[in-house]
């Protein structure tokens, strides 16, 4: 639907008259109304990178989840004050892992005796108390678009790596990118005593998996990837990480949102693709390659709920609150947490 011409102009002004000092970043699966107003756009590590990039921006609208938002907190000077337009545009995957819980497992891990050869490695899509329990323990944030390289930096440093929270980037990276085998993966399953693990277990396996997932790429299956392939004829099947391994290794080309809309661009005018990831990103895509056949993997609409919370009201409402001299939705890590996760989160940003 097109946007509220009058929220388009409220939006405008707000932010002509803050200038210099605002700074609006948008990640990929945010709604239309609200990505024209992003002054960059990117995957999760760009976003990470833009953020630290701008000391002189005070205020930092942070269009996209809470985990980002907490990372360019931890990113950028104590001046800079990061906003969340809706405080509820949470992430189902990084709720799926609590520190209690990551405390639990590296004591099964200690018990197991393995802990001091393990290097502990989160996804992105975390909260801060989980990166700050990575950074202590010596080891590495990553994306989807540098996981490859962070998970041969750790298995440089240990045996094994522990991944938090996405069981499926996790497994998929380290079969598809480092040749490890399926069995050399488990899945530490939070809700049960020692993960449903045996010592011998936790002592074979390479990679340990955090029983993690994004209910948005769950979605997508093998049966997906063969209808379309059925009614396509010549399709290009592009998939993110965060798909199950069954529909990865199915796939032609995966990727991070960033890698995706590389891919559409270089993509030959005439080609087919079908794409496995958030719907809003899917479709900005279908629209801007007009000379392409681009089709969304799933039959079904599907949408991340909590990045939609983030609308042209509420980032009006933000906007405007800035302007009359209030900081709504600030979003703030308390500086001990700070301190430790960024010191996995600057390893991940210096990664060669
Ligand atoms: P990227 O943009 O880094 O590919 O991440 C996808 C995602 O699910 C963010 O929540
Ligand atoms: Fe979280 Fe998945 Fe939504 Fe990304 S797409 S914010 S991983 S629920």
């Amino acid at each position: 639907a097109p946007s509220d011409p009058d929220l388009v102009a409220r939006a405008r002004a707000a932010k002509e008259a803050l200038g210099d000092r605002l700074f609006i970043l948008g990640h990929h699966y945010q709604r239309d109304e609200v990505i024209q107003f992003a002054d960059v756009t990117g995957d999760s590590f760009k976003l990470a990178q833009q953020a630290a990039a701008r000391p002189e921006a005070e205020f930092i609208v942070f269009c996209g989840v809470h985990f980002m938002a907490e990372s360019a907190d931890i990113l950028t000077t104590d001046d800079q004050k990061v906003i969340l337009p809706d405080m509820a545009a949470g992430c189902s995957m990084a709720d799926m892992a609590a520190a209690v819980q990551v405390e639990d497992c590296w004591e099964a891990l200690t018990e197991a005796g393995v802990a001091d050869v393990t290097v502990p490695m989160t996804y992105m899509n975390s909260t801060a108390a989980i990166k700050a329990f990575v950074g202590k323990r010596d080891g590495v944030v990553c994306t989807s678009s540098n996981a490859e390289r962070a998970l041969n930096w750790a298995f440089e440093r240990g045996e094994k790596v522990l991944f938090l929270p996405d069981q499926h980037l996790g497994r998929n990276t380290a079969v598809r990118d480092l040749g490890l085998s399926l069995e050399d993966c488990v899945v530490y399953n939070p809700h049960k005593p020692n993960g449903g693990l045996t010592k011998q277990q936790l002592r074979d396996a390479k990679m340990i998996l955090w029983r993690g997932h994004c209910s948005v790429h769950g979605r997508f299956t093998l049966d997906s990837v063969r209808d379309v392939r059925e009614r396509v004829p010549g399709v290009n099947v592009l998939v993110h990480p965060e798909c199950s391994h069954d529909v990865v290794s199915a796939a032609d080309y995966v990727g991070s949102t960033e890698y995706i809309i590389k891919a559409l661009d270089a993509a030959e005018p005439g080609s087919a693709w079908a794409i496995g990831t958030e719907l809003n990103l899917v479709r900005r895509l279908a629209n801007r390659h007009a000379d392409k056949q681009v089709t969304f993997l799933d039959k079904t609409v599907c949408y991340c709920s909590t990045m939609n919370r983030i609308d042209l009201p509420h980032l009006v409402w933000a906007l405007e609150e800035l302007v009359a001299g209030r900081v709504p939705n600030q979003i703030t890590v308390d500086a001990e947490t700070a301190r430790h996760a960024s010191f996995a989160l600057d390893r991940m940003l210096a990664l060669p």
